[in-house]
């Protein structure tokens, strides 16, 4: 979509800010427009849950009469046209069990190995208030949940926000293309944090081979209670032209729906970048080292990247104040191996294949955890790699300069630690 040229490219560099800010605010009114237009001509009734625990009904079949509202056409589930091949192992690694997550796993897969297809997730605007009876149907203990847990199910099939601010041109203004997308999970209120890593390992360059950085910070919602973060959020993307915002809450359990977005974000918008890393905005990354990593990489291997610290065994915490408490009706199962969300690598290659999996695989509310769930599914294995450090190295190395320079990330650093150690690492001075 070019709805911006003469914002996003082309021979002026220089555009005052009114002519910018007018063209911005006119790109946003369109986008509204646009995505009311597509609410209006894709609206599907609201009571139409697509859950049954048993198989699904037949395709085909008399189309109950609507009652209530009859403006409102009453359509067959969409059926949502996967072409994607669903590992053995995963499938062994999550038998049906009696919790939620696998009966709704279950479901889709049936779906999926009969139609070759699954159920379009709900309009945006109205899968809350769909998935609401469907809850009530198939949890007998939702109202004991506690309200986060509540709030993620109830959200479960929402996965379609629309954006607020988007790039369109980030991954196709430059001949060379890109090399590594660096997608930076970051919170609208974290300017200092997205300033230290803009002005050190997240700034776009060219490194060595023409091989070229991209960055994009990944943002929700702004909350009401600030509602003067908004226009500064404008702002910074005008300026900086590395802001994704999409409108949902941002919160712990929204991550999953983060990244599931930006995942089919990243397939229309940036299909041929051959890396995607994935992280915060308080690690450190060494991304020289990063670049010589990948670059070396056989074209086999480098085609099923999937590296990070990998966290082999885990299972879901059952403490209920534990921040990634897990209710056992929820989810039953252990984990299967994922690379730790601070930061990890991916082939671009993969992402469209991702992208059509997590369309699949019932979001869960622990963003890693889930891509690791995707991940399996596709048949792709979990690499380690020694150079990430998402628990952070021994607290007596953690100024140490010549440490950092050998790995490749570590969680986590303050802003002014990013902006010290990105200094040393590069200085003529340093000998290790
Ligand atoms: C789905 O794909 C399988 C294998 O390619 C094929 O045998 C089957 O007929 C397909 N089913 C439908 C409903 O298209
Ligand atoms: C996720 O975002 C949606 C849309 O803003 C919001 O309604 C929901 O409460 C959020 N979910 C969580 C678990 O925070």
């Amino acid at each position: 979509m070019s709805l911006c040229p003469h914002l996003c490219s082309g021979p002026k560099k220089r555009i005052q800010t009114q002519v910018a800010m007018g063209v911005l605010c006119s790109t946003i009114l369109l986008f509204v427009y646009s995505n009311w237009q597509m609410d209006e001509a894709h609206r599907i009734p609201a009571v139409q849950g697509h859950l049954r625990t048993s198989s699904p009904e037949p395709p085909e079949g008399p189309v109950p009469k609507p009652r209530a509202s009859p403006a409102v056409p009453v359509t067959p589930p969409l059926p949502l046209v996967l072409n994607v091949t669903v590992s053995e192992h995963f499938r062994k690694f999550f038998p049906l069990n009696g919790a939620y997550w696998s009966r709704l796993l279950h479901y889709t897969l049936r779906q999926h190995d009969q139609l070759n297809g699954t159920t379009a997730p709900e309009k945006w605007s109205e899968c809350r208030e769909a998935n609401r009876e469907l809850l009530k149907t198939n949890m007998h203990d939702f109202d004991a949940y506690p309200d986060m847990h509540k709030d993620f199910l109830r959200g479960l099939h929402c996965q379609g926000p629309p954006l607020l601010i988007d790039q369109p041109q980030k991954c196709t203004s430059d001949s060379d293309g890109t090399f590594l997308l660096l997608a930076i999970k970051s919170a609208p209120s974290n300017f200092e944090q997205r300033q230290a890593v803009r002005e050190t390992w997240g700034r776009e360059a060219v490194y060595q081979g023409g091989l070229r950085v991209h960055t994009l910070f990944l943002l929700g919602s702004t909350s009401d209670e600030h509602p003067h973060l908004q226009p500064l959020l404008m702002f910074e993307a005008l300026h900086y032209r590395d802001v994704l915002q999409w409108d949902f809450h941002e919160s712990l359990f929204n991550l999953t729906l983060k990244m599931h977005t930006f995942i089919k974000w990243s397939c229309s918008n940036c299909p041929a970048a051959s890396f995607v890393f994935s992280g915060d905005d308080d690690v450190f990354v060494n991304t020289p080292a990063m670049v010589d990593y990948l670059r070396a990489l056989t074209p086999a291997a480098a085609a099923e990247v999937y590296v990070g610290e990998i966290i082999s065994v885990a299972r879901p915490m059952r403490e209920l104040n534990n921040k990634y408490y897990v209710p056992l009706s929820f989810y039953e199962n252990v984990y299967p191996p994922y690379a730790g969300g601070g930061g990890f690598l991916m082939s671009g290659a993969l992402m469209g294949r991702l992208s059509q999996m997590s369309a699949l695989v019932p979001l869960y509310p622990i963003d890693d955890v889930y891509v690791g769930m995707c991940m399996q599914a596709l048949g792709i294995s979990p690499k380690m790699h020694r150079g990430f450090q998402t628990f952070d190295v021994a607290p007596y190395e953690r100024e140490y300069v010549c440490r950092h320079k050998q790995l490749l990330l570590i969680h986590r650093r303050t802003p002014r630690n990013i902006k010290l150690l990105w200094k040393g690492i590069n200085s003529p001075l340093l000998t290790c």
